[in-house]
């Protein structure tokens, strides 16, 4: 059983007198940074003023924000705390151009996501602190809970520790976003990164955007409406998943019809087949010998070709048609 760590096992104090760089204000960067300064926490931020040659709207979100704003390499060296929050295909790079050169003795390095060290992209001296403070949340929800006094689930893990100091450092930061709020698991990077991975790839993003769209794409060619499948198979979506965050899964049946609560036992496993495990283990074997993350590395070092052309083709398939009709109709209600 793991132990969940709260508000009372964590010291703001221990961030008292450092500074903490953000590196990277996109959503998780600007959600932490924010957070982290309104508990008291010095922050400042690294930014790239022009990226991909165009002016960086990060920065001037930054700038917009009221925080100090400077490039990444000047924030990694005034830091005591290298929080990087950069997309995680740009770790290995920006770590070796910019940020390398400043991770001096009794510095910390952090990140929200293992991927970099454990895939080795990113392979830090031996005499800085190595930590990780990962929400379990996506950016936006992660603010949200926070300024309404509470927080998101989170999880800290120690890499190296030569300070003898770096758990309460990530127990620290997990305080300030307010993850020990909702309560903080410890774990190993590995743990984190595979279990993420894994996660996204299987259920949360992949799974489930596949499991619609076959269920929408079903139903519109068996000639039913595509606003009605739209909303059978993805807008009611997120009224089923509140429900199950409110109180598993137990209280969605309680509150769906015996009929639906049948079809979950009768239908449910013939749809999930023990095929569909087979192929989620498969897919996490993947994650942990490094395949997935040498592919993804080798998409993302060619221009992310691939990926520009499936975001573009989601675009044009009929349930993102039919969902932002749906949705413009909603907004002129
Ligand atoms: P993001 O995609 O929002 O990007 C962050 C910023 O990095 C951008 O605003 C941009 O200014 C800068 N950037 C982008 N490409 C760059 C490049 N080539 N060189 C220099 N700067 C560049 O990143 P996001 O989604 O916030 O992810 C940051 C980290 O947080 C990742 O490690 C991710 O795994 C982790 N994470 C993200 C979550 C989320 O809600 N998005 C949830 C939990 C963890
Ligand atoms: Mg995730």
């Amino acid at each position: 059983m793991v132990k969940i760590l709260h508000d009372k096992d964590a010291d703001l104090k221990v961030l008292k007198g450092k500074t903490v760089a953000v590196i990277g204000y996109g959503s998780q960067g600007s959600a932490q940074a924010l957070c982290m300064r309104d508990s008291g926490v010095n922050v400042i931020i690294g930014e790239t003023k022009m990226l991909n040659k165009v002016p960086n709207k990060s920065w001037q979100r930054a700038v917009a924000d009221k925080f100090k704003v400077m490039p990444i390499s000047e924030a990694a060296e005034k830091a005591d705390i290298v929080q990087i929050l950069l997309p995680d295909e740009w770790h290995g790079p920006v770590y070796a151009n910019e940020i390398k050169k400043h991770m001096k003795k009794g510095k910390t390095l952090c990140c929200s996501h293992g991927f970099n060290i454990v895939f080795k992209q990113i392979v830090p001296p031996k005499d800085v602190d190595v930590i990780m403070v990962a929400p379990k949340s996506p950016a936006t929800e992660e603010r949200k809970a926070y300024l309404a006094g509470f927080g998101v689930p989170g999880l800290i893990a120690v890499r190296q520790n030569p300070s003898r100091n770096a758990k309460k450092v990530a127990l620290a930061m997990a305080k300030a976003m307010g993850f020990t709020k909702a309560g903080c698991l410890e774990c190993t990077f590995e743990q984190e990164t595979y279990e993420d991975l894994f996660g996204e790839q299987t259920v949360l993003c992949g799974g489930l955007v596949e499991l619609m769209k076959a269920g929408f794409e079903v139903l519109i060619e068996a000639g039913y409406p595509p606003e009605m499948a739209y909303f059978e198979c993805v807008h009611e979506m997120k009224l089923i998943v509140d429900l199950i965050y409110e109180g598993g899964i137990q209280k969605m049946n309680a509150i769906i019809s015996n009929t639906a609560e049948w079809g979950e036992y009768a239908v449910g496993p013939k749809i999930i087949t023990p095929a569909v495990k087979a192929s989620m283990k498969k897919a996490l074997k993947e994650v942990e010998n490094g395949e997935f993350a040498k592919k993804w590395l080798k998409e993302s070092r060619g221009g992310a070709k691939t990926l520009l052309a499936k975001r573009l083709a989601l675009g044009k398939h009929p349930i993102e048609v039919t969902g932002r009709k749906i949705r413009a109709m909603f907004e002129n209600k």
